[in-house]
């Protein structure tokens, strides 16, 4: 039996970062994310921030307008980004929890308790057949909630187990893997589409390729610090290789089933 594909997201906020670092023109994420597709990249993912740092609006919309692969729209659930989301019509919108002084999206959102608003948040996104994600922890009642709010995918944040993995602190990385793995099937086992990502290298992406539960992963800050010594295209590459090694153990453990 084939084993279901793993779809590869590039995040290419760090372009943004860079070029902004000059506020100028180079390097272009969308560039950049033509390069990661001509590499194989499946799809590409940036995050429009409240406060601008890295992507910018006219990046989303070139992004939108440019690329020949699905565009994921990470933003905050606030009326500002649905407006925008609604303009640019991605393929898909991932909603993010974002606090305006957090170097990166350092949790997942609190779906269960921000119920009420992102209900009819939500739903103006379905109605615009703009698939929507919750970016959220292996938690079983943000899980739960995901389902109950309409949302047909969720995004696991990887983030904790990736950092305990690079740190080398062994039992936290095992809990916190234990929690993924049952969250992924708990979602999936709910009809919800499962993806992943936040702090993914070659290494952890190519352990969590082996969960048949999981269908895509974005992935962004690592490669792009790999694409300064290899150059984006390689490091695309190479991620998709680490990731087909992941899924080829799936394909083993079954036939030994
Ligand atoms: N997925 C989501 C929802 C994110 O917010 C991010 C970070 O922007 C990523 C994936 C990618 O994380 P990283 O840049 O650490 O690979």
């Amino acid at each position: 039996m084939s084993n279901p594909p793993l779809r590869l997201g590039v995040n290419v906020d760090h372009v943004a970062t860079l070029r902004n670092a000059r506020a100028g023109v180079n390097p272009d994420p969308v560039r950049a994310a033509l390069v990661a597709i001509a590499a194989g990249a499946d799809g590409i993912t940036a995050h429009l921030r409240e406060d601008r740092r890295h992507i910018r609006d006219d990046d989303m919309a070139r992004l939108k307008a440019e690329i020949s692969k699905p565009l994921n729209f990470e933003m905050a659930a606030t009326e500002e980004m649905l407006k925008i989301a609604l303009a640019t019509r991605p393929h898909a919108v991932c909603l993010v929890p974002e606090r305006r002084e957090e170097l990166t999206t350092e949790g997942g959102l609190d779906a269960a308790g921000q119920h009420n608003t992102l209900r009819p948040f939500i739903a103006r996104l379905n109605d615009a057949g703009i698939r929507v994600s919750l970016f959220i922890a292996a938690d079983p009642r943000q899980i739960e909630m995901a389902a109950k709010l309409r949302a047909p995918v969720i995004e696991i944040h990887t983030g904790a187990w990736c950092d305990a993995v690079v740190d080398g602190h062994t039992t936290k990385a095992e809990a916190e893997w234990k929690r993924i793995v049952a969250g992924a099937q708990a979602a999936r086992s709910i009809g919800l589409e499962v993806h992943a990502g936040h702090g993914l290298d070659y290494v952890t992406a190519e352990t969590i390729a082996a969960l048949p539960d999981i269908v895509e992963l974005n992935i962004g800050y690592y490669m792009m610090g790999e694409a300064l010594f290899v150059g984006i295209a390689e490091t695309v590459r190479a991620m998709r290789a680490a990731m087909d090694r992941g899924r080829s153990k799936l394909a083993n453990s079954a036939s030994r089933a």
